[in-house]
């Protein structure tokens, strides 16, 4: 296999975006390896976006790129959505930091207690990683217990008390660095789709709460399915225990009444973000009055949870989200991704198949996953899942080289993968998931060419 610095891949890529590689020097003497989020490393060097409409985004020399990444999941509407930009637009001028209470602020509110079957009382925070760490220290207090029950390999923001187990390795050795071994104690991580699993550690543990990823680890990287969501309900209320469903990316994008709408379920807390705020920051828990309560002054408990956050509800941010989820209420963006997203999973995998590729794609709703070393059965089922569902095969470190590699052949064909999955919103069009198809059947002859096995 040829290294990231000779391979034909890295030569035509940077060629093709000459000007973003300028951008990164500059970017190295920066920010640590020039990037200022995780997901966005890439070898060479990224892409610099200059603007970004619909469905795709133009990068600094002016090439027109399919985007899946759609804002790390927040613009289901498609970038720059006419409603959105105009409510944001309404509202500069008015007042970015009022530093009072508003009135779009209860617009807000109120529209998520409409969508949001388990919604009482809600109180916003800046981020999804926020809204994680307030449900849990909000079922501590009302609990009085510490403990936290999550699933191996969902995500959950990237806070101390989750952030461990987020991803493999699934090795019970490994401790995420610079995590207090507090935390990692009080963080007790069970198999993802394992309801006995569950149940015994609930027994054993006696948790505060027993938080899940929407439809499963990651984006339904293992899916989960409304059925097992049911059951986790059932064992919760049963045993007492309160259940956190973190709707961070589910919420607004799989359903207008998000993922607990489509299981029929209700949890006790659910945090959203992401599409709430129509694609600026924002986030919030949102729940049963009882529970939240626990953040309100003279509260019955006696002991108030403190909220303080300067951005808080922020009026830029609430504009874009009641903006934004007036449209998700039509049910469109979540039909029309979703559906989009069907037919990508469907037309790669008969590529996949025709051109004999390891490759394999398989997802729920709006979501696209690719696993690029695939030994397992196929099928055409809407609802296949690799590996049988075996989350351990399916939830592994792919190979490094090859995931710099394939994206940058990606992005020669004009597309833009979010690592191994990618999303898409209201503005993906049947013409985007042809070109799609067309960019990953160029990007496996160049990987081939590279002497990548795929
Ligand atoms: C399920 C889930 N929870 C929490 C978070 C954290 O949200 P944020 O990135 O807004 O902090 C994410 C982010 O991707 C997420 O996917």
């Amino acid at each position: 296999m040829s290294t990231v610095t000779e391979s034909r891949i890295t030569q035509l890529y940077a060629e093709k975006f000459s000007k973003s590689a300028e951008l990164y020097s500059r970017a190295t003497r920066l920010f640590p390896s020039g990037v200022t989020h995780d997901g966005r490393y890439l070898k060479p060097f990224p892409i610099y976006a200059d603007r970004a409409v619909g469905s795709r985004k133009v990068t600094v020399e002016g090439a027109d790129i399919i985007d899946y990444w759609v804002g790390h999941g927040a613009m289901l509407l498609g970038h720059s959505h006419p409603a959105v930009v105009e409510a944001v637009q309404k509202q500069a001028p008015l007042a970015t930091h009022p530093g009072a209470c508003h009135e779009l602020e209860l617009e807000w509110g109120e529209i998520v207690q409409q969508l949001v079957p388990s919604s009482e009382l809600t109180r916003f925070t800046n981020s999804g990683t926020e809204a994680t760490l307030m449900a849990i220290r909000v079922s501590r207090i009302v609990s009085d217990k510490t403990k936290v029950i999550k699933f191996a390999g969902h995500f959950g923001g990237w806070h101390d008390g989750l952030i461990h187990a987020a991803e493999p390795p699934h090795d019970e050795a490994y401790k995420t660095p610079g995590i207090p071994e507090g935390h990692l104690s009080d963080l007790i991580i069970v198999p993802p789709n394992d309801l006995a699993a569950l149940e015994a550690a609930i027994d054993e543990h006696d948790p505060a709460c027993v938080i899940h990823e929407g439809n499963g680890t990651r984006w339904g990287t293992v899916p989960a399915r409304p059925e097992f969501l049911r059951g986790l309900r059932e064992v919760t209320d049963r045993k007492g225990v309160i259940f956190i469903l973190d709707e961070v990316i589910t919420g607004f994008r799989v359903h207008q009444n998000s993922f607990q709408g489509l299981c029929g379920i209700k949890p006790d807390l659910t945090t959203l973000a992401k599409v709430l705020a129509g694609g600026l920051p924002g986030g919030c828990l949102t729940g049963r009055a009882d529970l939240m309560q626990v953040l309100a002054f003279d509260n019955p408990l006696g002991r108030k949870m403190k909220h303080p956050g300067t951005y808080n509800a922020n009026p830029l941010s609430a504009a874009a989200g009641v903006a934004a989820l007036k449209i998700v209420e039509t049910g469109e963006p979540s039909r029309v991704s979703n559906e989009c997203a069907a037919a990508l999973r469907r037309e790669l995998n008969s590529l996949f198949q025709r051109k004999s590729s390891r490759f394999v794609a398989y997802g729920d709703y709006s979501a696209i996953k690719i696993i690029p070393d695939y030994e397992g059965p196929r099928s055409d089922a809407e609802d296949f899942i690799p590996y049988e569902g075996d989350w351990r095969q399916i939830d592994r470190k792919f190979d490094g080289n090859l995931n710099h590699a394939y994206r940058c052949a990606l992005l020669l064909g004009g597309v833009d993968w979010m690592g191994w999955g990618g999303s898409t919103s209201l503005a993906h069009s049947d013409a985007d998931v042809d070109q799609t198809v067309s960019a990953f059947d160029l990007a496996i002859d160049l990987l081939r060419g590279d002497g990548f096995d795929v």
